[in-house]
């Protein structure tokens, strides 16, 4: 489903050049649950772009659901993002003015997905994250651990090939990461693939298979 070939970034800053990721490759089966572990500056935030399909590779290939996806024009690009992956967000990216019910309806508004399904879809997120009971609150009205549970909402709503999370618990104290580590759990039992981006081994451990990156170069564990 993710194949990634010999992938390359290069940043240029002045007349210095930076491998961010020096030729990856990695291989992601649907249904798996996956993480990439790394300390800070590795390269995690670089991977999870190009796989998320909103940055380019500057060498290499990069398979997705096996269309090569530079062949893709920015909008196709575009749709295949938002149809295809399901980001989560160290620091959330909720909308503030809008109620959680809000902010989980909001990409399927986009995807033009009809009302009535639209509806279906919502409350069958906001409960599989137990926050159908809180669906009027915004942002600010709720914990780190429910905000976070919105965002997943979102992602499940929208059902993507792939889950896609950076550092999802990193905001959040041990206790409520693991509730949140318990309902990507849920979400792989239910056959979701995930792709869990982290630099706490402890996080990364949940998985059933752990992805190393260092200095932008990538390898199993
Ligand atoms: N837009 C950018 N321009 C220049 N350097 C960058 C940019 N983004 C990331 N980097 C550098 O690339 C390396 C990898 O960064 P990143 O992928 O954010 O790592 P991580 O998410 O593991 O902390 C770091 O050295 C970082 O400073
Ligand atoms: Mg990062």
């Amino acid at each position: 489903m993710i194949v990634l070939k010999d992938v390359s970034k290069i940043y240029t800053m002045g007349d210095t050049q930076l491998r961010a990721l020096d030729h990856a490759n990695m291989h992601i089966r649907q249904g798996e649950f996956v993480s990439i572990i790394g300390p800070s500056g590795s390269g995690k935030s670089t991977l999870m772009n190009i796989v998320g399909c909103l940055d380019l590779a500057d060498e290499g290939e990069y398979y997705l659901d096996g269309i090569e996806i530079r062949k893709y024009s920015e909008d196709r690009l575009a749709e295949v993002r938002s149809k295809k992956i399901g980001f989560i967000f160290q620091n959330f990216n909720l909308i503030g003015r809008m109620s959680a019910w809000d902010n989980v309806e909001l990409p399927l508004i986009y995807q033009r997905v009809p009302a009535q399904q639209r509806k279906e879809r919502v409350e069958e997120a906001l409960r599989r994250v137990q926050l159908y009971e809180r669906r009027r609150h915004r942002p600010n009205e709720l914990s780190g651990g429910q905000q976070q549970r919105v965002a997943i909402a979102r992602a499940i709503a929208a059902q993507p090939s792939i889950f896609l999370a950076d550092e999802p618990t990193g905001n959040l104290d041990s206790r409520t990461g693991e509730e949140i580590m318990g309902i990507f759990h849920e979400m792989h039992a239910a056959g979701g693939t995930i792709v869990l981006i982290t630099h706490d081994s402890g996080v990364a451990a949940q998985a059933q298979r752990q992805i190393a990156i260092r200095d932008g170069h990538v390898q199993e564990v």
